[in-house]
């Protein structure tokens, strides 16, 4: 499948004899030394914490130019993604390689809207929460618990198993979100309809009540669903990564996703919109900008600019660049033009982007910079975003599951380490 470019030489300045390693190709993108048989070769192994220099499996989904600042889903820019496709395009190109032709694209929109309807026993799981629990701790446990709900799904070598289990996910996923909203605010579950387009169902469910039918705003939706197609796969980031791994062990694809929504809560990963919003608002004001940047630069200092760097993206992320523009046609759309989070944002940008230390180190925006300012103008709560994240993102985890699971590569992940332990010791007499 990997097609062998060169060779590279290791040379060590031990006894160790060189070693002979197959250097493949991708279709763009650096070319990668297999280091499988280095151990065997050599007896020694390669040594990468944080997976700076590894590229942990073969992957056609989506591409990133970190250098160039350029993301591709399946080859297509993102940039023309998102102005010319909706999300469900994105969901079906994700999945199957190629954009949907009209009859494709209404047949799988049927199925995710016939699949949106969660199991009624579901409700009863969401109560044994407290009504305060964070939605990413209820997430991580509801979306583990659809494996307990649907056995017929459960097969991972049955293809018509994972196609099932993937539609649930995907057709699920803001039911989940919208019903965790609901149970921490104390209103009903909202059920989802099946005449509406996904993420215009998607808001329904979160912000309708009894009394009151949700009024559905097309750019508020537009606004939304771009957030969801900007956040719907980024090649082998730790949530994926995460996906992948559990799924190697051969855990049904809830658990899967599940792990992925775990990894995803942190505030290095999807947890930052969360942290970028809460860090703005503690800002106050477009005066103490260049004083709180000042205190991020600061060695001593733990805390970051938060939606700020990315371990690939050495120019600006394209996702933050269309993310700014929809901010604008939001605030624009609902007469915030001068919100002040906005203001603040858009000053933190100006002065990062002329200090040395930011530009030295190519730390540049990312998407979560102004998605929180997107989503909280769209009337989402600031704990939610990261949830807002999962829902976007689970179809990129499915995706690269499956590709995963028919990958006749693929292996059990299980990383070695270099022991920095004591060495092989006795215990010593214990008194009885
Ligand atoms: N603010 C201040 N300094 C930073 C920041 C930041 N946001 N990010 C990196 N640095 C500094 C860091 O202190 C280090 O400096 P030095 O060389 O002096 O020690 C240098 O830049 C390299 O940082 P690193 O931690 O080695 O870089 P990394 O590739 O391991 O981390 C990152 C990438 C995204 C975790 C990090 O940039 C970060 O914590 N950013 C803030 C959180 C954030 O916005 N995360 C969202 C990422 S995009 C959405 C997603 O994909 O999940």
């Amino acid at each position: 499948m990997n097609d062998t470019i060169s060779k590279a030489a290791l040379n060590f300045s031990d006894k160790t004899p060189a070693v002979d390693l197959p250097v493949y190709g991708g279709t763009i993108g650096p070319d990668a030394i297999d280091m499988r048989s280095l151990y065997s070769q050599s007896g020694k192994l390669s040594y990468d914490p944080g997976f700076m220099a590894t590229a942990s499996c073969h992957s056609a989904i989506s591409y990133i130019d970190g250098e160039k600042g350029e993301l591709l889903y399946r080859g297509y820019p993102i940039e023309q993604l998102a102005t010319t496709c909706d999300y469900m395009d994105t969901c079906f190109l994700l999945l199957k390689g190629e954009l949907p032709t009209a009859e494709e694209k209404t047949e799988f929109e049927k199925n995710v809207a016939d699949n949106a309807m969660v199991h009624e026993q579901m409700q009863f799981f969401f109560r044994g929460f407290r009504r305060d629990a964070h939605p990413m701790s209820i997430l991580v446990a509801i979306v583990g618990a659809l494996s307990s709900f649907y056995h017929d799904s459960l097969d991972i070598n049955d293809p018509a198993h994972r196609e099932m289990a993937a539609q649930r996910l995907l057709a699920h996923m803001p039911t989940l979100v919208a019903m965790s909203y609901k149970y921490s605010i104390g209103q009903p579950f909202v059920y989802p309809r099946k005449d509406l387009y996904y993420t215009a169902n998607f808001m329904r469910m979160m912000f309708s009540t009894p009394a009151e039918d949700y009024k559905i705003n097309d750019v508020l939706v537009r606004a939304l669903d771009r957030i969801l197609i900007l956040h719907a796969d980024h090649e082998q980031n730790a949530s994926t990564t995460t996906v992948r791994l559990a799924g190697s062990s051969g855990a049904n694809p809830f658990a899967c996703v599940s792990a992925g929504i775990a990894c995803l809560w942190g505030p290095a990963h999807g947890g930052a919109n969360e942290a970028a919003l809460n860090m703005i608002k503690s800002i106050g004001s477009v005066d103490n900008v260049a004083d709180f940047v000042k205190s991020v630069k600061d060695p001593e200092n733990q805390s970051r600019l938060m939606g700020f760097g990315h371990r690939v993206y050495k120019n600006i992320d394209p996702r933050a660049t269309l993310m700014r523009e929809t901010c604008h046609e939001v605030l624009n759309e609902l007469g915030l033009n001068n919100d002040p989070m906005f203001k603040i944002a858009l000053e933190i940008e100006r002065v990062a982007l002329e200090d040395d230390y930011f530009v030295s180190r190519q730390l540049y925006p990312n998407v979560d910079f102004y998605s929180g300012i997107v989503q909280s103008a769209l009337g989402m709560p600031t704990n939610f975003f990261t949830g807002i994240f999962a829902l976007a993102r689970t179809v990129g985890w499915i995706a690269q599951w499956k590709e995963m699971i028919s990958d006749p590569e693929q292996r059990i992940g299980r990383p070695r380490q270099l022991y920095v332990g004591e060495p092989r010791r006795d215990v010593p007499p214990r008194g009885k």
